[in-house]
């Protein structure tokens, strides 16, 4: 596949997937019966989430109401944005397949890179101490002051998109992109590693600097096609703010609580 890649700039590699999407659809032929059956054990797992929530109905009982329960009512009758069950469990099943890994993946690369440069990491986890001191715990209302550990997180999402090859697209018209004819219906995946190291566009690419985040009207939200680690245009990630919200917390809550280091043999 690397070498089907057609660098239509150093940066924006629209790679000729083609021979992968055989790839794909020859595995899938070869492995349908354990597509099936795991699709049955995926479905057999939604409907036991989905009766557990209908047992235990959190209005008027102790358990706090969750995502589930918030689908389950759009499930009910005269719902005026009815979804069906089939809608739930898609939903449910987005949220697994679509936030937990690239969400983990970012808290990971900010802790790893942080470890690695314990200036940064000093700076983070000073900034945390100090805007939680006197409360009760890690909350959302706090997130709007953590203005170095969101560049942090931008800056690992720079370094280390968790979809690095974003996912595939069709464009729906012939169109010319560097000199390059990429035809109708043509598949291609736009390298959002490749434009998060480009030195044209990024100085000093390679260190990690949240710093350079600083001042920087560059944002994540699809708007500067320079920094996509969420993509870009009407299939951009729905999650954007549900995952910063998440990766915030997992990242404030370790470092209001943990100090680290490298150990000797990795420094
Ligand atoms: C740091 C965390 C995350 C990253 C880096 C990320 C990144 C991405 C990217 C690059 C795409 C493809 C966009 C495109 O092709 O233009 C995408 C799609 C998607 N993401 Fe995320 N995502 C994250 C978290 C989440 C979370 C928390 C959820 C759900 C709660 C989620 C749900 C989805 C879904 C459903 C799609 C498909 C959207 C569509 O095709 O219309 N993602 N994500």
């Amino acid at each position: 596949m690397i070498k089907k890649t057609l660098a239509l700039s150093s940066s924006f590699a629209i790679a000729n997937i083609y021979p992968s999407v055989k790839l794909f659809r020859r595995l899938s032929r070869l492995m349908k019966p354990d597509v099936e059956k795991l699709h049955k054990v995926l479905d057999e797992i939604l409907d036991e989430i989905i009766d557990e929530h209908r047992m235990t109905d959190s209005r008027g009982s102790e358990r706090r109401e969750d995502l589930v329960d918030v689908l389950l009512k759009h499930n009910e009758p005269g719902n005026v944005n009815f979804l069906t069950i089939e809608n739930v469990k898609a939903v449910i099943t987005d949220m697994l397949f679509g936030g937990i890994d690239t969400s983990a993946l970012a808290a990971d690369w900010s802790m790893a890179e942080m470890m690695r440069y314990p200036e940064v990491l000093k700076e983070a986890q000073d900034e945390v101490r100090r805007v939680f001191k006197d409360k009760d715990g890690i909350d959302e209302a706090g997130f709007d002051q953590l203005d170095y550990l969101k560049m942090v997180i931008k800056e690992a999402l720079r370094m280390h998109p968790p979809l690095p090859l974003m996912l595939p697209r069709a464009n729906s018209e012939a169109c010319e992109i560097n000199g390059y004819k990429v035809l109708a219906n043509g598949w291609g995946i736009v390298n959002a590693w490749a434009i998060g190291r480009d030195p044209k566009i990024w100085e000093d690419p390679d260190p990690f600097k949240p710093e350079r985040f600083r001042d920087n009207a560059v944002d994540y939200k699809g708007l500067n096609f320079e920094y996509i680690p969420f993509g870009a245009g009407r299939r951009i990630c729905p999650g954007i703010s549900m995952s910063f919200a998440l990766v915030m917390r997992l990242l404030a809550t370790l470092l209001y609580h943990f100090d680290f280091a490298l150990s000797r043999e990795y420094r």
